[in-house]
């Protein structure tokens, strides 16, 4: 028998109903139309208003949506992962109640916070499982609620991100198809320029944390964009190299939506033309953990079995890094 490799084999997305438009933004703090798009690349992004709604929501529609195109068993799932940075509560994994609301009864299920990397990390942990054949269907969510950690007072962070869902399902494949390499790293020094102050075990939260806005995401913007330019065009080039994949070989460049300008710099390096780089930030902004997710969703129907996919992504911690995948079917 071949090797056992691990496939996405079916993908959805959610992402809520009211658009928050760069129009709207200039009403509720000092920014324009025509800043935010040309730093940014983004023109509208998506929020949950309803506010006995948390991330679960987004992740269960996610889920759902990507169980009813597919046609799965939901009680054949071995496993949920969910990449978030805004858990429904600190304790009591968010993974667990979404698992169980999507009727994956046979499942177990946990949350994987490692900011806007998170899908990514999550992906190597499900091919972990499944090359070790462990488990054989392990669903992969990433989810994020970030309005409800944005303040909507800071025009450095609040025209930036967005709310969203997207999954996929890893199965073993037989045909060398899935997975084909990964590079991942981390850099702790990193956690000053992008974080929530409060709320956790070194700062708990105080009525004063609160009046000082220590719950709301802080970015060092500047910092964060050199880092994320730098550490994501290398080891999205490195991977390249490493697998003997000239720019023609790759056929997508699924890239976290960030910022425009980062995604650029990426392509630039690896050489692509824009025709070969997802892109969606225009329409959701940045989503955290569900940006690539999105993105597979958004363009699935374009993908060909066999087409090869760079995915790369940076974030909060800081966080980074790069996977080589082999698209596993055609639409
Ligand atoms: O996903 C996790 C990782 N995160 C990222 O990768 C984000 C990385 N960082 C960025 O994308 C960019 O740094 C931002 C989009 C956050 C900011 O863009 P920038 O080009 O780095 O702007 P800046 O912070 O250098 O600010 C330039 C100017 C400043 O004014 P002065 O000092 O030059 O007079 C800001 O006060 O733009 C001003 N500014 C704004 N103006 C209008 C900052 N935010 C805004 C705004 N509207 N929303």
């Amino acid at each position: 028998m071949n090797k056992t490799t691990a496939a996405i084999t079916a993908v959805g997305g959610y992402v809520p109903e009211f658009v928050l438009s760069n129009k709207i933004l200039e009403t509720m703090v000092d920014t324009n139309d025509e800043w935010i798009t040309s730093r940014t690349g983004i023109k509208e992004r998506r929020v949950l208003k309803d506010s006995d709604k948390g991330t679960s929501y987004l992740a269960i529609k996610a889920a759902e949506d990507l169980i009813e195109k597919s046609g799965i068993d939901p009680s054949e799932i071995d496993l949920v992962i969910l990449a978030t940075a805004t858990p429904d509560l600190p304790v009591a994994a968010t993974g667990v109640y979404v698992a169980t609301e999507i009727g994956a009864v046979n499942a177990f299920a946990y949350d994987l916070q490692a900011a806007c990397s998170g899908f990514l990390y999550a992906m190597s942990t499900a091919t972990a499982y499944i090359e070790s054949g462990r488990y054989k269907k392990v669903l992969v969510i990433g989810a994020d609620k970030m309005s409800s950690i944005i303040d909507y007072t800071d025009r450095t962070t609040c025209i930036i991100f967005g709310d969203g869902a997207g999954a996929v399902l890893f199965e073993p494949n037989h045909e060398g198809l899935g997975l084909q390499d990964e590079i991942l790293r981390s850099d702790g020094s990193g956690r000053e320029f992008l974080k929530i102050s409060a709320g956790g075990s070194l700062i708990p939260a105080t009525a004063q944390t609160v009046a000082d806005k220590q719950h709301y995401v802080y970015q060092d913007g500047k910092t964060v964009f050199k880092f994320a330019v730098t550490n994501m065009a290398d080891v999205s080039a490195k991977i390249m190299e490493r697998n003997n994949l000239t720019n023609e070989d790759v056929n997508w460049l699924v890239p976290h939506q960030a910022n425009r300008r980062i995604i650029d710099a990426t392509a630039s390096r690896m050489g692509l033309d824009d025709s070969k780089v997802l892109m969606n930030i225009q329409r959701y902004g940045n989503t955290t953990s569900a940006t690539l997710p999105l993105l597979l969703n958004d363009f699935e129907k374009r993908f060909k079995k066999g087409d090869n996919l760079i995915f790369a992504s940076f974030g909060g911690g800081f966080t980074w890094g790069s996977i080589y995948l082999k698209w596993a079917y055609n639409s």
